[in-house]
C-alpha cells in the first residue's frame, strides 16, 4: 500500500515533466552508430551459414497476434519459441540448440554493469542469465562465436565478412574512423597467424555499434499502460489495481522484493521508470526442462561461472539467475531460464504453491502444474523466504497476472484507450539507459 502512495505522489513528478516532453516523437532519428548497429543487429551473413542474425533471436518484428493483444508489438524476442511454444532457439547449424531460454533484449540496456555489492553481499548486474557480460557491447561479442548461435570460427572471420559490405565500409570509417579495406583478409589455409590488432579492434567496435543500437529508444519505449498510469494519463482497471497491490504487498505477492515497481532517480536528478529488477541473482527453484532437445544438464547459473565458483567455495551462488525485468512480459513467454513454464498463470501459481502443491516426476507429467510441481532442477540456494507458499486464492493469481499484462508496450495501439489514443508520445522520452 506504501508502496502504491509513493507512486502517486510520483506521477506528480510526472505530470510537470510532460509539459516539456509531449513535443519531442519517441520515434526519434537513431544516431550514425546505432543505424550501423542496426544493420549489423539484422545481418544474417554474420553467422556461419548466412542464414541466422540477432534479430532471428530477439526479433525486431512484431510479434504475431495474440488474443489479448491484437495490435502487434515488437519484444525482442525468438518468435519461433512464442509460436511453437519451445524453450531453446535454433542456431546457424541445423539441429543445434542450447539450453537456455533467449530473454528480451527490452531494456536490457538499464542493467548496471556486473559488480559484487560489498553493502548487500551479493552479486548485482550483467548480461545473460548468469551475468557474464559485465555490459551489451562485451555481450555481443559472444552469440556470433557461439557454436550453437551464430556458429563464426573466430572474430577475423566475422570481420572478414563485414569487410564484404560497401556500406559498413563507409559507416565504420564515418563513426569510428576505421578503414575496413585496410584491414586484411583472413587466410584459413595460413594455421597460428596472430589475429591482427586492426581485427581485433574492428570487432570491438562492431560489438561497440550494436550495444548503441540497444540503447536507442527501439528497445527502451517506456509506452506500456503502466507507463501512462504512472503519468496519471489514464487509470488501471480494478483487477489491474489489485495485481499492483498483491505484486507489491509484502505479506502476499511480495513480487516487488526482487521486481522492483517503484520509480528511481539517478545521479543526475532524473526519474528511471521501474525495470521491475533489481538486477540480482536468485534461485527460485525451477524445475528442470525435460522437454529441452538432448535434455541438457541443468545450468549452474552464477555459481556455475568459473570465476565466481573461485571466489564461492561455499557454492552459494550455484543456481542463481539474473531477476528478468518483466517489461513486455505478457508476450515472451515461455518464462525462466529454461522456459520450463508456458504461461504467466503457470509461473504465478508456482510462486504461490511451489511448497505446497503436490509431486509430479517431471515437466511432461499431465499433472504438471495443476496436480504439482517437479523437484527444482538445482536444490542448492532454493528460496524458501520470500516465494513459495503464498497463501493466494485464485482470484489473486489471476489479478497478479492482469497487472503483468499492462507492462506490454505500444499501449497506444493496442490498449484502445480513449484518454491515450494512437499516436500518444511515450510519457518518458528522456529516460536513456545509464550508457556505461
Ligand atoms: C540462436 C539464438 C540467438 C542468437 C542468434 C542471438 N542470441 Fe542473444 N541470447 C540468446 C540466448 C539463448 C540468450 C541467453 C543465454 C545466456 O544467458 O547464457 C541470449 C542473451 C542475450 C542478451 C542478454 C539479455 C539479458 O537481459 O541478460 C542480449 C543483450 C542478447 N542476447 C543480444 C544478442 C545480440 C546482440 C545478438 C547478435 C550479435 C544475439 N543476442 C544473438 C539467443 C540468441
Ligand atoms: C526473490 C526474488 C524474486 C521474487 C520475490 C519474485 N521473483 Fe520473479 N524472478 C526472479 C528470478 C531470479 C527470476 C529468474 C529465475 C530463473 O529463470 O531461474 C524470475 C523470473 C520471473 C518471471 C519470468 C521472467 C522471464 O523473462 O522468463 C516472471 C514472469 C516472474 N519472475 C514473475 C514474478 C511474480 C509475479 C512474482 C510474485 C508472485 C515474483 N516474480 C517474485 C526473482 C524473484
Amino acid at each position: 500500500m506504501t508502496r502504491y502512495l509513493i507512486m502517486q505522489k510520483a506521477s506528480a513528478i510526472y505530470l510537470l515533466m510532460l509539459g516539456l516532453s509531449f513535443a519531442s516523437d519517441a520515434k526519434e532519428a537513431l544516431t550514425d552508430e546505432q543505424q550501423l548497429g542496426k544493420l549489423l543487429y539484422e545481418d544474417e551473413n554474420l553467422s556461419l551459414n548466412r542464414n541466422q542474425s540477432c534479430s532471428s533471436c530477439h526479433s525486431l518484428k512484431p510479434e504475431p497476434k495474440q488474443n489479448t493483444f491484437p495490435k502487434r508489438v515488437s519484444v525482442f524476442i525468438d518468435r519461433d519459441n512464442v509460436k511453437k511454444g519451445t524453450a531453446v532457439s535454433l542456431g546457424s547449424i541445423p539441429d543445434a540448440t542450447g539450453a537456455l531460454n533467449a530473454p528480451s533484449v527490452g531494456y536490457a540496456a538499464f542493467s548496471p554493469l556486473f559488480l559484487w555489492n560489498d553493502e548487500e553481499g551479493l552479486y548485482v548486474g550483467g548480461q545473460f542469465w548468469n551475468g557474464r557480460a559485465s555490459d551489451l557491447t562485451e555481450q555481443a561479442k559472444g552469440p556470433l562465436l557461439n557454436p550453437v548461435e551464430m556458429a563464426m570460427p573466430s572474430e577475423w572471420s566475422v570481420v572478414s565478412r563485414l569487410k564484404e559490405n560497401g556500406k559498413y565500409q563507409k559507416l565504420f570509417w564515418q563513426v569510428y574512423g576505421i578503414n575496413l579495406a585496410a584491414v586484411p583478409y583472413i587466410n584459413n589455409k595460413q594455421l597460428n597467424v596472430i589475429t591482427p590488432a586492426a581485427v581485433t579492434e574492428t570487432y570491438h567496435h562492431m560489438a561497440k555499434a550494436i550495444s548503441a543500437f540497444e540503447q536507442s529508444p527501439v528497445f527502451n519505449k517506456f509506452t506500456s499502460k503502466f507507463d501512462y498510469v504512472l503519468a496519471n494519463m489514464t487509470e488501471f482497471s480494478q483487477i489491474e489495481k489489485e495485481g499492483l497491490a498483491l505484486f507489491n504487498d509484502e505479506t502476499k505477492g511480495n513480487c516487488a522484493a526482487c521486481h522492483i515497481s517503484e520509480v528511481s532517480i539517478d545521479e543526475d536528478g532524473d526519474v528511471i521508470p521501474p525495470m521491475f529488477t533489481d538486477f540480482t541473482y536468485d534461485n527460485i527453484g525451477l524445475p528442470r526442462n525435460v522437454k529441452i532437445p538432448k535434455n541438457p544438464e541443468p545450468d549452474s547459473g552464477l555459481g556455475g561461472r568459473s570465476d565466481i565458483a573461485a571466489l564461492d567455495p561455499d557454492g552459494n551462488e550455484i543456481g542463481k539467475h539474473k531477476v528478468m525485468s518483466l517489461r513486455n512480459i505478457a508476450l515472451t513467454a515461455p518464462y525462466g531460464h529454461n522456459g520450463v513454464f508456458t504461461t504467466l498463470e503457470q509461473i504465478v501459481h508456482f510462486y504461490n504453491t511451489r511448497d505446497t502443491l503436490g509431486w509430479v516426476p517431471d515437466n511432461q507429467d499431465s499433472g504438471f502444474a495443476t496436480l504439482g510441481w517437479p523437484d527444482p532442477e538445482i536444490s542448492q540456494n532454493v528460496n524458501h523466504d520470500e516465494l513459495g507458499n503464498l497463501g493466494l486464492v485464485i482470484d489473486e493469481e489471476k489479478a497478479i497476472v492482469a497487472f503483468m499484462k499492462t507492462l506490454t508496450d505500444d499501449y497506444p495501439k493496442w490498449g484502445k484507450d480513449r484518454r491515450v489514443p494512437p499516436g500518444t508520445p511515450s510519457p518518458f522520452p528522456e529516460v536513456k539507459p545509464p550508457g556505461h
